[in-house]
């Protein structure tokens, strides 16, 4: 964190400043962070053939895409929109990853035209994908039943989860694969998200390997995304390096004796843009009621939905006094909806109307995953860098034309 005069500041530049440019609510990206994040994660896997594919659905942001893209990252989506948005960005069709998740046969369609690696998700899925173009070459998610991940809501290996063909079914996998002569060329496995410990993801990866063995026209096992990142002051930061090192040696001695050497895929989404993301708001209203401070800001979780949706804890900053008196406050939205509240129990340095707060860590899943909810309008998205800012989003305006 960047501290000047008792101000912060986001890639050189003072958040004031940036709120007085373009506004608040804001979210503020910082390109050097998203860079450092991907060098970082490249520099710590040694295997040679690894291919990294960006999860778009972390942060989808046309520019913050090229950004990756340009890093040397590929592309990981899951919809449509994302991948007219990888396109739009520059990522050719061969770099991108499709996953699937109860899809339209329609929008099948739509992906097989695209010319997109498909990683198919169901045994239907399979049969539909053989009937529209026999003979493909594709990918298939399995569930192992291993899961892991911050909250019950982003656990997606197991029994109670919807996604990947389970494992006891391979065989069928193979059978109607064989049918349509459907090559697979790929396996995948999410297990879930911000995992912080890197044996269960080395011990997801070998049940993976386990099977990967049984499928002998293998070019690229996709090991999914869920490399989490320190949250909470007390969190601990994933040993990158030991988990690089580790799938690596995995990695090859698998391949050794699998007889080719493979590409190894990697999904990461939050991890290469969490840590770089800043949701900037104004405070409007400081409520000191006989039991509670109130800090009321001009955002809401329609805007940043992960602490009202999985109680997900944010670092909140003061941005126009990082220190000085201490206060404990509420940090509460401005819908209408008794729970949008940023924080509970929280020590900030006093808080008064016209303060700038800033939310950290809100680079993934935030603007991602906000709404319209009671009809208020998305944030701008600006991006920053070594003292300079690039409008990436303009902010959402309500379309006013009065009936009276
Ligand atoms: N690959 C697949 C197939 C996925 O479903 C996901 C995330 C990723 C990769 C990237 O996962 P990551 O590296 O970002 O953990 N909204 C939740 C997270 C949901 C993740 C959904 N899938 C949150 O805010 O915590």
């Amino acid at each position: 964190m960047q501290v000047r005069d008792n101000q912060l500041y986001l890639g050189g530049i003072r958040a004031a400043d940036l709120a007085r440019e373009y506004g608040t609510p804001l979210y503020v990206y910082e390109e050097d962070t998203i860079r450092a994040r991907y060098a970082e994660l490249v520099e710590s896997i040694p295997y040679p053939k690894l291919r990294i594919h960006y999860a778009c659905k972390a942060n989808a942001n046309v520019e913050i895409l090229r950004l990756l893209r340009e890093c040397g990252a590929n592309a990981e989506t899951v919809s449509q929109g994302e991948i007219l948005l990888a396109l739009q960005a520059g990522f050719e069709p061969n770099q991108i990853l499709y996953t699937c998740s109860n899809i339209t046969v329609e929008e099948l369609r739509f992906v097989l035209q695209s010319g997109v690696t498909m990683n198919l998700d169901s045994l239907s899925q399979l049969r539909r994908c053989g009937e529209l173009r026999p003979g493909s070459s594709i990918s298939i998610r399995v569930n192992q039943g291993i899961g892991a991940g911050h909250h019950a809501h982003v656990i997606t290996g197991g029994p109670e989860s919807k996604f990947g063909i389970d494992v006891l079914q391979l065989e069928e996998a193979k059978s109607i694969a064989e049918q349509y002569r459907l090559t697979i060329i790929g396996i995948h496995q999410h297990i879930g998200s911000n995992v912080l410990d890197e044996a269960i993801l080395i011990e997801a990866m070998k049940a993976l390997l386990a099977t990967a063995a049984r499928l002998p026209h293998l070019e690229f096992v996709d090991f999914g995304g869920g490399l989490g990142i320190p949250y909470r002051p007390d969190d601990r930061r994933l040993n990158l390096r030991a988990f690089g090192q580790e799938a690596s040696a995995l990695f090859a001695a698998f391949c050794r004796s699998y007889g080719k050497e493979l590409t190894m895929v990697l999904e990461p989404g939050r991890y290469l843009v969490a840590e770089a993301g800043t949701l900037l708001a104004t405070v409007t209203d400081v409520k000191r009621s006989p039991h509670r401070t109130f800090v009321g800001i001009d955002s809401g979780f329609n805007h940043l939905i992960r602490p009202a949706m999985y109680g997900a804890y944010h670092p909140i900053v003061n941005a126009s006094r990082v220190q000085g008196q201490e206060e404990v406050v509420t940090v509460a939205g401005n819908l209408c909806e008794a729970g949008d509240v940023f924080a509970r129990d929280r020590t900030l340095t006093r808080c008064e109307e016209g303060d700038l707060l800033a939310i950290l860590n809100a680079g993934a899943y935030g603007f991602a995953m906000s709404s319209n909810y009671n009809a208020r309008p998305k944030p701008a998205e600006i991006l920053v860098s070594a003292g300079r800012a690039n409008l990436i989003r303009p902010r959402e305006r309500l379309e006013w034309s009065s009936p009276y």
